[in-house]
């Protein structure tokens, strides 16, 4: 039977993803658990441990500025050996598609540890889009023994791939049980939200009575030109529409900071914040007009509050939500981000069916869902 679970994560949406989980495994003292950070992030991770309550048994602490791909990978793979000699878990859990979720499933595998993969199955197809996480997720669906997929199509991917059927579990996003569980203690303690409003109004003063556009945006297949298409875009959209303030908190790393320093500083505007708190972050999400992202994460809540998101990729993951009719393409083309924001501010008809309010990624039980499953899991599967 299965005991002792290792949750491993490293990065801002990893942790927001993985909280709720931890806490419902937490429920039950038949499972000793331990949570691993290898801290590829550092103060947006760190952001997210103190909202959820979270403390790391396990703190890798890799981060360096400016790291490469070469750089994680080599250091989270020593790092997991020390790991996972010292706990020897019968189970690993990674998420989603990070360099921390590729190696820790390496490092486990070595060891013949199983792999529990949470939001498996999503793809693209492109290899270099996103780069490097469409290989990361496929390698982690390699190495799992058991995949918690967000949606049927994520499930179909995986059969595709002839994972097989017993051990995959359509769950919905734990995103969605983050989203909730935030909502619910902002909805009952007052105290709490009041905290969370003024120390967002401290970065971003809400009360201006502007309609706000949300942005975020820090794909690595996005640096160098795509960056500066993404910037002129916002600075253009910025300067035509007056009675709109374009609030970017802007990404930690360095070739995201650069370029948007560089073209968007000094536009009455824009308004260019540090990373917010997961609980400002979801207000400001609340109170938005619309968001322009290319976030994975973001693009998954936003449905649920009812905001339409125009997505600077040119392909996605998450189709789920464009069918739903939530969330548009616009790839990084300077033309066609102006145009289709634009679009969004002039023609109500067209917002009004993008914002109403939908939940592709579940019902905010995935992680009670996740642990049904490993709980029942007698067998060796
Ligand atoms: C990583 C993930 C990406 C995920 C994203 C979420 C990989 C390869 N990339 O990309 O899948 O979507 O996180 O945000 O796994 N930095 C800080 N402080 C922080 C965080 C980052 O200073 O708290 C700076 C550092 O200079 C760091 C750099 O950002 O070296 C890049 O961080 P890294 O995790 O390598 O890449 P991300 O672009 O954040
Ligand atoms: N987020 C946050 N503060 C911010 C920007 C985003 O807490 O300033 C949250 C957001 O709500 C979502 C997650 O971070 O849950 C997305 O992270 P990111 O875009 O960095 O990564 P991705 O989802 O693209 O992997």
């Amino acid at each position: 039977m299965i005991k002792k679970i290792l949750i491993v994560f490293g990065t801002r949406p990893e942790a927001i993803k993985m909280a709720p989980l931890i806490k419902e495994f937490k429920k039950y003292s038949e499972f000793d658990v331990k949570v691993c950070v290898t801290a590829q992030h550092r103060q947006m991770l760190d952001q997210v441990l103190e909202m959820f309550d979270i403390v790391p048994d396990y703190d890798l602490d890799i981060m360096q500025a400016g790291q490469d791909l070469y750089d994680l990978t080599s250091r989270i793979l020593l790092k997991m050996r020390d790991v996972l000699d010292e706990f020897k878990p019968d189970i690993v859990f990674v998420h989603g598609d990070t360099t921390t979720a590729s190696i820790a499933s390496l490092a486990a595998f070595y060891k013949q540890i199983k792999v529990a993969h949470v939001e498996a199955g999503l793809r693209t197809g492109d290899i270099y889009s996103p780069f490097p996480e469409e290989i990361n997720r496929q390698l982690v669906g390699i190495i799992a023994s058991y995949h918690f997929a967000p949606t049927n199509l994520s499930k179909q991917n995986l059969i595709k791939e002839n994972k097989s059927p017993e051990n995959i579990v359509v769950t919905g996003n734990t995103v969605i049980d983050a989203l909730f569980l935030l909502l619910e203690r902002m909805q009952k303690d007052n105290a709490l939200k009041d905290k969370i409003l003024t120390s967002l109004n401290a970065k971003y003063d809400t009360s201006r009575g502007k309609k706000i556009i949300l942005v975020t945006g820090h794909r690595r297949e996005n640096f160098g030109d795509g960056f500066i298409n993404i910037c002129e875009a916002l600075k253009t959209i910025a300067i035509k529409n007056p009675n709109v303030d374009i609030v970017y908190p802007v990404h930690l790393n360095p070739n995201v900071q650069e370029p948007v320093k560089k073209i968007l500083s000094g536009i009455g505007n824009v308004r260019l914040i540090a990373p917010l708190e997961y609980g400002e972050f979801v207000y400001l999400m609340s109170m938005a007009y619309f968001i322009i992202t290319d976030s994975g994460g973001i693009q998954e809540e936003a449905p649920s509050l009812g905001k339409p998101v125009l997505v600077m990729r040119n392909i996605t993951e998450r189709p789920e939500a464009i069918e739903a009719g939530s969330v548009k393409l616009v790839g990084v083309d300077k033309k066609n981000i102006v145009s289709q924001a634009q679009i969004l501010l002039d023609y109500d008809e067209i917002y009004q069916k993008m914002s109403q309010s939908r939940s592709p990624y579940g019902d905010g039980k995935a992680s009670i869902k996740i642990v049904e499953f490993i709980k029942n899991l007698r067998s060796e599967r």
